[in-house]
């Protein structure tokens, strides 16, 4: 994958990271007044405390502490590859960030470790895709722990895991496990210390089994923070801030219980036989007693008595009313109230709980309340019938029964509060077939069948497959074209003031402009662009610029800006979701728009918003959670800060792109319900949410088409259902192929065809600055593309850049 490494080869690498205090050292270290502290409130919300015996947690004001692990130098701020390769102005480790505290810090210990990682170091830039998933441990003797022990009461353990792009978390021990000697110190740190507390500092849930093996006082799950990662990680050992974060995926006891396991990582293609069942949905519905802690999870400081004040539909909405307090003496904290749904399991057969509305309290003071209102629509939570088994085939619907609502704290412990009554089936959107599985790709998958004693069994039934003819529906949407005009004088800034409409603009383009507007500026690091972007698009060439398309410059995100310059690191996807705050994350990313536009930002390629499907994902760290509505609720959050300025976001990568192994062949291949209720949702709560501006396709295959000539997820269900029509473009170059309904449609023409207008950066070759001349000469053809098609892919990319500061006169 050197191809990717070139990209990042334009940025200069030579000004290592700072590691540890703040370290503003140059002018392009500039980033937007309070980004710093509200990174740092954003990674502490974040953090989850898992375990805490005793209340061993928050230590005491300037209590002396040992802190074992050499990721408390080496610390994983964030995962690899694209969604973390930014240069932040500066990193806290957590060893400095524990010792700017009033906390003791044991320095004999402390220069022991620091002596060892400077001559144990971590390969500074180990090449794309064979980054470490973690660092070999320092090893000590008994007697050397003992030692420490004996003045110093609690240890502090830190243990640390990365995974990435091209990437996957492993089932090793160094990987998803622990190493021996990681075993060796907790083991020997347990034994001799009054109290032990370990962070674990990853982007994938890792093995926690080990958690109930030792003789632990409290266990932190950090996550990775981003630059203010140890400031976070010291702030809530110290309850500077409560402890408040929850889980967003569920702790299996072992990898083996995940419902995905068996069928993840298959090089060709994966079947979603768990189907619906994801995470959560799985465990509470077949296998409660595989759970090491569950969805929504995560302790606090204080304690809360969350009761439901009142439950009552109110215009087609349900609204559950909670009132939240703080019962602790001495604790102040948050808590993240939930809002469950069993639905009547039907002939359709439904996951035993869905998460169906959150709400995050302010902080409370011991004896504080709050009362939250939490509001959900019964319509949202519809199951899709992709098998015609209620009478309504490609309909959602809401199978008659009881909607019993659960009010909790986590998916588990939710209690009943009220419910719903549906008569009658109620079928609350009749759509069209899409994307549903190649018949010769037929699979079993997982169904719930009530069992004798009335709970939900597992059992297996063929998935249904795709009945429609695409090559019908492709020729019965084809738009009409405009009548070319030649250049009439009309300026993009005209359209946008309404001097003049959209399609007089575009009737002045060319064959050549058109064309121009479906592909980047070919390479990432376009001369276009700030140094070290992804890539540039709209205005790529001389004529669209002088009719005031202006050059639209990428970056990735999600966590930050990756840039050749110095950028916030924000915290990891997990860690923001682990919040619950929506506003929070909204305001984070609303200082990022600031630092896009500072650095020369137009799009940024965030939020990653993929569904958890497996523990060992490696991009799992961009994502949110398991969950399709906290991961859209959570996207649409991201959206809507990075859009505050007039800039745009890219939800990415659409869809199913959940394995990075042979990502960019692999087939997922998935029922088009599961595609609805899980893979795509997420997305469609974000673009009804947000209307970001932007959108990526993904690497993958998706029953059997790529992402980026997926004609159904793009035309028939992104824009033709749910409304969307900004731009959308490929992730990071194609894979040739040949329209199997359309033969003399090829490539570009095939890819314009679905309405993934962009092809990013635009070349076929990685170090080229030409296209392959398939969309001009499928234009030319008969039964090739039309010119309709063109204009209206033009059409799309030009809404982008019609909201550009650069266009409106923002900027
Ligand atoms: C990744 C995208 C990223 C793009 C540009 C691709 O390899 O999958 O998430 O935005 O590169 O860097």
């Amino acid at each position: 994958m050197n191809e990717r490494a070139a990209g990042i080869g334009q940025v200069d690498s030579s000004d290592r990271l700072a590691q540890g205090r703040v370290q503003l050292r140059s002018e392009d270290a500039w980033i937007p007044e309070g980004m710093g502290e509200t990174c740092r409130r954003a990674a502490a919300e974040g953090i989850v405390l898992l375990t805490n015996e005793n209340e061993a947690l928050p230590l005491s004001g300037s209590a002396p502490i040992a802190v074992f692990g050499r990721v408390q130098r080496d610390y994983f701020t964030v995962g690899y590859g694209s969604g973390g390769d930014v240069r932040p102005p500066y990193s806290w480790n957590l060893v400095d960030a524990l010792a700017a505290t009033d906390l003791q810090v044991d320095a004999p210990l402390a220069e022991r470790y620091a002596t060892w990682c400077d001559e144990h170091p971590v390969d500074p830039e180990p090449a794309w895709g064979t980054w470490p998933r973690s660092h070999p441990e320092m090893p000590l003797t008994t007697a050397e722990v003992e030692a420490v022990a004996a003045r110093t009461p609690t240890a502090v353990v830190v243990l640390g895991r990365a995974a990435g792009e091209a990437r996957e978390q492993s089932l090793t021990e160094g990987g998803y496990h622990l190493t021996a000697d990681e075993r060796t110190l907790l083991s020997q740190v347990s034994t001799a210390f009054e109290r032990t507390v370990v962070v674990v500092d990853t982007g994938n849930v890792v093995d926690l089994a080990w958690t109930r093996e030792y003789d632990l006082d409290a266990v932190l799950l950090a996550w990775q923070g981003g630059m203010e990662s140890g400031r976070a990680v010291a702030d809530v050992l110290t309850g500077a801030v409560p402890a408040g974060g929850k889980l967003t995926a569920t702790i299996a006891t072992a990898y083996d219980r995940y419902p995905s396991a068996g069928h993840f990582g298959g090089h060709e293609h994966n079947e979603y036989v768990e189907d619906v069942y994801v995470g959560y949905r799985w465990f509470e519905t077949f296998a409660a007693e595989d759970v090491l802690f569950p969805f929504g999870f995560g302790l606090t400081y204080a304690s809360f008595d969350v009761r439901a004040r009142d439950v009552r539909a109110d215009d087609g909405e349900v609204v559950v009313r909670a009132e939240v307090t703080n019962t602790h003496a001495v604790h102040p904290g948050t808590e993240v109230v939930q809002v469950y749904v069993r639905a009547p399991q039907g002939v359709l057969g439904r996951p035993a709980r869905h998460l169906a509305a959150f709400a995050k309290t302010r902080e409370l003071a011991p004896g504080a309340s709050q009362t939250l209102e939490l509001r959900f629509r019964l319509e949202d939570l519809a199951a899709y019938d992709d098998g015609g088994a209620t009478g309504h085939r490609s309909a959602y619907v809401l199978e008659a029964g009881r909607y019993e609502v659960l009010l909790g704290t986590d998916v588990r412990s939710a209690l009943p509060c009220g419910g719903i009554d549906v008569e009658d089936l109620r079928v609350v959107r009749q759509v069209a077939e899409a994307a549903a599985v190649e018949p010769a790709h037929a699979f079993d998958r997982v169904v719930a069948r009530t069992g004798p004693d009335g709970a939900p069994q597992v059992a297996h039934a063929p998935v249904p497959v795709a009945t429609v003819s695409r090559r019908d529906r492709v020729l019965a949407g084809l738009p009409a074209a405009v009548a070319q005009t030649g250049d009439a004088g009309v300026h993009l800034a005209d359209v946008a003031a309404g001097r003049a409409d959209l399609d007089t603009f575009v009737a002045q383009l060319d064959d050549d402009e058109l064309e121009a507007l479906s592909r980047g500026d070919f390479t990432m690091d376009s001369a276009l662009g700030a140094a070290g972007n992804a890539g540039a698009l709209a205005g790529t060439v001389p004529s669209l610029r002088a009719k005031g398309v202006p050059a639209l410059t990428t970056t990735d995100g999600p966590a930050g800006i990756r840039l050749a310059t110095h950028t916030a690191l924000l915290p990891c996807g997990t860690a923001l979701a682990s919040t619950w705050n929506v506003e929070l994350v909204t305001e984070l990313n609303t200082l990022l728009a600031a630092e896009m536009a500072a650095k020369g930002s137009d799009v940024l390629l965030s939020p990653g918003m993929n569904v958890q499907r497996d523990p060992l994902c490696g991009r799992n760290f961009e994502y949110f959670s398991e969950d399709p509505l906290l991961t859209g609720r959570m996207a649409a959050a991201t959206v809507r800060g990075i859009q505050s300025g007039g800039l745009a976001a890219c939800p990415k990568h659409f869809a199913a792109n959940n394995q990075e192994d042979n990502r960019e062949h692999h087939d997922s291949r998935v029922s088009e319900r599961a595609l609805r209720e899980i893979y795509l949702r997420g997305f469609e709560i974000c673009v009804a949410e947000s209307a970001p501006r932007t959108l990526m396709t993904s690497y993958n295959k998706i029953n059997g088409v790529w992402g980026h000539y997926h004609h159904d997820l793009v035309t028939t269900i992104l824009r033709g259902e749910w409304g969307f029509d900004g731009a959308v473009m490929t992730d990071w170059w194609m894979r040739e192929a040949v329209d199997p309904d359309f033969p003399a449609v090829t490539n570009d023409a095939y890819r314009v065809r679905a309405q993934v207008d962009v092809h990013m950066p635009g070349a076929w070759g990685r170090e080229d600055r030409h296209g392959d001349g398939s969309l001009l000469a499928s234009l030319a053809a008969d039964d090739g593309l039309t010119r309709g098609e063109l204009q209206r892919t033009a059409r799309n990319v030009l809404r982008l850049a019609l909201t550009s500061p650069r266009v409106t006169g923002g900027a």
